[in-house]
């Protein structure tokens, strides 16, 4: 029925849209099956939550209108790296770099580009760690190759990373100082935040592992008192 309502210039924007949508389909199944695995295998998960989106062709023209660029299908494909997104979110930063480590074990996941916004924060506070990567969609006319944008931040840091980009939004560009400045501040109270909530992880995982040792222990002895 919309095949019937779909002039000839709007079907490469449907292919566009659809192989990406296909890509973010890929890429969900596979994060689901690292978090199903997780769940049901191992002591804890390292994410929390994902979300998926696919942009929207106004959000695309726009976009390559902001940069300069005519808002063709050609220019979409050739400069827009995030038409499908994808967002990790973590309990904490260690998890990040482990569901890193994850996707950069999977062969048919070509990582392209790896920005450590962690490591190396943004001038306003922006911590996340972002990756583009292309992976191979299989059509009935031969595989493509797509492009996803994944950014993978602690619940922390998506808390900032949403009132930040609130913000901007509101003020495009021009918020003043005495509101960045306190962004800033809640930056780095977010890194002493994760930072402090690790601490207190990797203490009870050790006192749990000891807690595991010492079961071991009494397990052992009382088999061996049955000798
Ligand atoms: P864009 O053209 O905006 O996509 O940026 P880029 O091509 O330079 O890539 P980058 O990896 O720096 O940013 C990609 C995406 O990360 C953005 O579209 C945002 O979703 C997010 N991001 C980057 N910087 C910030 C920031 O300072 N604040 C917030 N809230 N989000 C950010
Ligand atoms: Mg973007």
């Amino acid at each position: 029925m919309y095949e019937a309502l779909m002039t000839e210039e709007m079907k490469p924007w449907r292919d566009l849209l659809l192989v990406h949508n296909f890509a973010v389909n890929e890429i969900k199944t596979k994060l689901q099956i690292l978090d199903e695995e997780f769940r049901n295998i191992h002591d804890y998960n390292p994410i929390e939550h994902i979300r998926y989106r696919v942009k929207k062709p106004n959000s695309i023209t726009e976009k390559l209108i902001r940069l300069g660029y005519e808002p063709t299908i050609e220019n979409a494909r050739k400069h827009l790296s995030d038409i499908a997104g994808i967002r990790i979110i973590c309990s904490f930063t260690t998890d990040i770099y482990k569901v890193f480590d994850l996707l950069k074990k999977q062969d048919d996941i070509n990582i392209v580009q790896i920005k450590d916004y962690i490591e190396n924060p943004k001038a306003n506070g922006y911590k996340s760690l972002h990756l583009l990567v292309d992976i191979p969609v299989y059509l009935s006319s031969g595989v493509v190759p797509t492009r996803i944008e994944i950014q993978i931040r602690t619940i922390a840091m998506d808390f900032w990373a949403s009132l930040e980009h609130k913000i901007y939004y509101k003020y495009r560009n021009e918020a003043p100082s005495s509101i960045t400045d306190r962004l800033k501040v809640c930056a780095n109270m977010i890194s002493i935040l994760d930072e402090r909530m690790l601490e207190i992880k990797n203490e009870i995982t050790s006192l749990h592992d000891n807690e595991d040792t010492l079961d071991k222990l009494v397990i052992s002895e009382v088999e061996l008192g049955k000798e």
